[in-house]
């Protein structure tokens, strides 16, 4: 599973199992068959086309035993078997990535003539993106997730499974969603129900917003304009008297306002969180912290420092005075992913008291040079200097296959030597691979 898969999967509980779910060209269909009680179908029309691959982010799986952040054993979905997960290959040159020989190129499609193309394949429970790639001859690095690596190469989104926003920067995928069955699916030490992600009944569905607003020195989507994803609650009332608790979540590197809403589901999950009453009635704020008007290419920490000033003079206050979200930090929160949980630290050290609660989601400061050096990091110094860092909620979301493995046990190591409490979530374990007893233990080691 990805990164997101593995940070969402720890936001909530999960939901009843939905029976089948149809997006258009892809149909999600539940078959009560080995291996995971659900197939998928994806029907694709281009008359020219000579091969069809489906990529973007849509990637074999691999086992506990034989996965390291940087390479998959890429099995493939047919054989896939309760445990197993998808990692992405973080340099799509990186021989060996994705598979025994690093040559995993996509999925190939059928051509059933006339311009027609299909695939069908077993999935499990998840959230799962995708981009059809044609006439690629780009061999394994047709399959990269993000098309930014790879100069010339086309992300095709399915035209009738559209994003809910396209992003026009980077990622051009499709999502679909697979549903749970724990007939096939079950696997007694770890939870993969991720029904969370599907829709609630439409009454109960918070509305998702693009929405443009004035940001001085922005590029991007125009001079001065900047953009933002919104999720309003169900029955959002402008007028009521409390304002709306809010949450503002980042993006990860890369990234924009809309891969939380997109690649996520992130709307989805909230909109079951709230239903489940875990959490009020919420307004989320999904920001973009690129083409603000910083340097996007420059050293770390001077991009953060500088978005966190752009947020706290220019975001916060759109948000206050357009909306019904509170001004309070009792009910703000600050949320990010990866290079987004790098600019949730920023905010956690340098805008303390600015909001109640910190989720940071695989980073802290960037690479770190050992799990246990915490030099840089939360120490009883910050505390002293600045007591407020102690009475925050501070959550530590990270996965066992993640790049920021490192930096994110060092800020726990840091945290607890510095005497603050926060909560610690590891989407799978390290060192003790989980469930020995089952899985993959038979196959061959690489
Ligand atoms: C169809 O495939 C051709 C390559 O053969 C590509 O140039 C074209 O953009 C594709 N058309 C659509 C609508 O995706
Ligand atoms: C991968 O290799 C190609 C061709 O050598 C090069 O142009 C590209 O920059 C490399 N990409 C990465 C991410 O290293
Ligand atoms: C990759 O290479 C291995 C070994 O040669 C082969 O079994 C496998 O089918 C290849 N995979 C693809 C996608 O070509
Ligand atoms: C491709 O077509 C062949 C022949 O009809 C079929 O057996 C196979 O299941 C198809 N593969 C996929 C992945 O849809
Ligand atoms: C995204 O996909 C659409 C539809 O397949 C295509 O027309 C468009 O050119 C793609 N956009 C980018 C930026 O690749
Ligand atoms: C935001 O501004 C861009 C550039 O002017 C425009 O293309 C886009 O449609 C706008 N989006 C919204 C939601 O208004
Ligand atoms: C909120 O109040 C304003 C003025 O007080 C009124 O114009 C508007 O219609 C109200 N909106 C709703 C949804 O009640
Ligand atoms: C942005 O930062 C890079 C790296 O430090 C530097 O080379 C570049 O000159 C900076 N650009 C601007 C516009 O300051
Ligand atoms: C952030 O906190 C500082 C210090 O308490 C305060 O001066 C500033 O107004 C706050 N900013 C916002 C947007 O709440
Ligand atoms: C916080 O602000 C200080 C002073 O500007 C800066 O040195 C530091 O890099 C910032 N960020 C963090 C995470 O400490
Ligand atoms: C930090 O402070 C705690 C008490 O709050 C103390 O127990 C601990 O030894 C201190 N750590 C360091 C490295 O000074």
């Amino acid at each position: 599973m990805s990164t997101i898969t593995q940070i969402t999967a720890l936001l909530a509980t999960s939901l009843a199992l939905l029976a089948s779910t149809t997006t258009a060209s892809v149909t999600v269909q539940y078959t009560g068959r080995a291996p995971t009680g659900y197939e998928v179908t994806f029907k694709y029309t281009n008359a020219t086309a000579n091969k069809v691959q489906i990529a973007g982010g849509l990637l074999p799986f691999t086992d506990q035993f034989h996965t390291t952040p940087a390479f998959s054993t890429a099995y493939d979905p047919h054989e896939y078997r309760p445990g197993d997960f998808f990692v992405a290959g973080l340099n799509v040159n990186t021989t060996g990535n994705l598979g025994p020989q690093g040559n995993y190129t996509g999925f190939y499609m059928n051509n059933t003539g006339n311009g027609h193309w299909e695939w069908t394949s077993p999935f499990p429970s998840g959230t799962y993106s995708y981009a059809y790639i044609i006439d690629c001859g780009l061999g394994p690095r047709c399959a990269t997730t993000e098309p930014g690596q790879v100069p010339g190469l086309t992300f095709y989104n399915d035209p009738q499974n559209l994003p809910f926003q396209n992003d026009h920067l980077q990622f051009n995928h499709s999502i679909f969603q697979v549903p749970y069955d724990k007939e096939f699916q079950y696997y007694p030490a770890l939870n993969l129900d991720f029904d969370f992600s599907l829709p609630v009944p439409t009454a109960h569905q918070g509305k998702a917003l693009a929405v443009n607003y004035s940001s001085p020195g922005s590029t991007y989507p125009a001079k001065d304009i900047h953009d933002l994803a919104l999720y309003l609650p169900p029955n959002y009332d402008p007028n009521c008297t409390d304002p709306y608790p809010v949450l503002y979540l980042s993006h990860g590197g890369g990234g924009s306002a809309y891969d939380w809403p997109n690649l996520a589901k992130a709307f989805n999950i909230i909109d079951n969180l709230i239903l489940e009453q875990w959490i009020p009635p919420t307004v989320v704020v999904c920001p973009a912290f690129y083409n603000l008007g910083c340097n996007d290419t420059g050293p770390f920490p001077e991009l953060m420092i500088c978005v966190r000033e752009n947020y706290l003079s220019i975001l916060l206050p759109f948000v206050e005075e357009t909306y019904r979200a509170s001004s309070d930090p009792e009910h703000r929160a600050f949320a990010g992913l990866s290079l987004g949980s790098e600019l949730t630290y920023e905010m956690y050290i340098n805008a303390t008291s600015n909001f109640s609660s910190f989720g940071l989601f695989s980073g802290a400061r960037g690479p770190a040079s050992s799990d246990t050096n915490t030099a840089g990091y939360i120490s009883n110094a910050s505390v002293a200097a600045n007591p407020e860092l102690a009475n925050r909620g501070v959550f530590v979301g990270f996965g066992n296959f993640d790049i920021a493995f490192t930096d994110c046990r060092a800020l726990e190591l840091a945290l607890e030597l510095a005497g603050v409490p926060f909560l610690s979530r590891i989407g799978l374990w390290k060192p003790t691979p989980y469930g020995i007893d089952a899985g993959r233990t038979g196959r061959v080691t690489y």
